[in-house]
């Protein structure tokens, strides 16, 4: 029955989680509001919050768990990918923590335990399955083989789909992270009413720059002929947005699908949450058979729970690292 501490504080989450067996027992999550007013997340700013915080979310976790630290087995962090100094205020807090409790460190890819977020539900995927994974700064499809064996199929070119909501909402004038706010407005908008253009990139690959211009150059046009285009169609323009950005995504994963013959699909990440990827992703797998999954909200975007998960898989297989370990911002092996 191991009890793990994981930590993730790769980006603008400070989050920490206990699981016991693969049990999640706490997940707590601190996001990092102060960088809303920059319109996208500052490095610097991002690894001193951290540090500010780490030890307090670290707390809340265990008395959450109602685990003493002197129970813990293990402790996994996020090395990369991610910003360094964000990852730096993880790694070591997490080294100096293991040193002082003579207990192992994990060592987790960030884009692996979003997949792995899958497991923390009722009904968890079977091996090998699809996995789209889709964030702030990835998008991936991914053959998932085992808990630690993935095979990246395709990924974007340029932007990843996160981006492409971040960067449109800012084109808006919408306030850092876009994707929430363009999901919920989209709620009251046609889709259908203005239709912006899909990438053709052959094989698994995605491009998310072109879809951001295009609304861009959009806008200019119509706000020259009348100033008040947005305010009066901001749900229309974020409905038509949305719908090509996920048609995009879920057209991709389907040739996978087909190519590969998995009968378990997946999809993980922040923009795993945008209720219209949900949706039509689950009716996508009903129309072709094949078993859907999505995490819960609060394993989509970042957080310690997939972090832990993923760290208790490399527990059993006895996968440790030592104390030389180092970040790994790209998120190179
Ligand atoms: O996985 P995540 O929390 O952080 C990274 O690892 O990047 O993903 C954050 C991304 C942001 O781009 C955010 O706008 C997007 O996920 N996101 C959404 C939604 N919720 C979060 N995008 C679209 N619809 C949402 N409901
Ligand atoms: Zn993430």
């Amino acid at each position: 029955m191991p009890t793990l501490l994981a930590i993730e504080s790769s980006c603008d989450e400070t989050a920490a989680s206990v699981c016991r067996d693969g049990v999640i027992l706490s997940n707590i999550i601190t996001s990092q509001l102060e960088h809303e007013k920059y319109g996208g997340v500052i490095p610097e700013l991002a690894s001193r919050l951290h540090q500010q915080q780490i030890v307090r979310v670290v707390e809340a976790a265990l008395a959450k768990a109602n685990v003493s630290k002197k129970d813990l087995d293990a402790i996994a962090f996020t090395q990369g990918p991610g910003l360094l100094g964000a990852l730096l205020v993880g790694v070591s807090f997490a080294k100096g923590y293991a040193m002082g409790l003579n207990i192992p460190l994990i060592t987790v890819d960030h884009m692996q335990a979003h997949i792995l977020a899958n497991f923390l539900s009722a009904t968890p995927p079977a091996f090998p399955f699809l996995c789209l994974t889709v964030s702030g700064g990835h998008t991936q499809l991914v053959l998932v083989k085992n808990y630690t064996e993935m095979e990246i199929m395709g990924q974007t070119r340029d932007d990843a789909a996160g981006e492409a909501f971040d960067k449109a909402a800012k084109i808006m004038g919408l306030p850092y992270p876009g994707g929430p706010l363009i999901d919920k407005y989209a709620k009251e908008g046609n889709p259908l009413f203005h239709r912006f253009p899909s990438s053709d990139i052959e094989g698994f690959d995605f491009s998310f720059s072109g879809i951001k211009t295009s609304l861009l150059y959009y806008l200019q046009k119509e706000t020259q002929a009348d100033a008040e285009f947005l305010t009066k169609h901001l749900a229309d323009v974020c409905a038509s947005y949305q719908q090509q950005i996920v048609k995009t995504l879920l057209d991709k994963m389907k040739s996978a699908a087909i190519a590969t013959s998995v009968k378990h699909l997946a999809i993980a990440g922040g923009v795993s949450a945008n209720s219209e990827l949900r949706r039509r992703f689950s009716e996508m797998c009903a129309k072709y058979k094949w078993q859907a999954h999505i995490p819960d909200f609060q394993y989509c975007t970042d957080n310690a729970g997939m972090i832990a998960i993923a760290g208790y898989h490399k527990f059993l297989q006895g996968e440790f690292a030592d104390f030389y370990v180092t970040p790994f911002p790209k998120g190179e092996k």
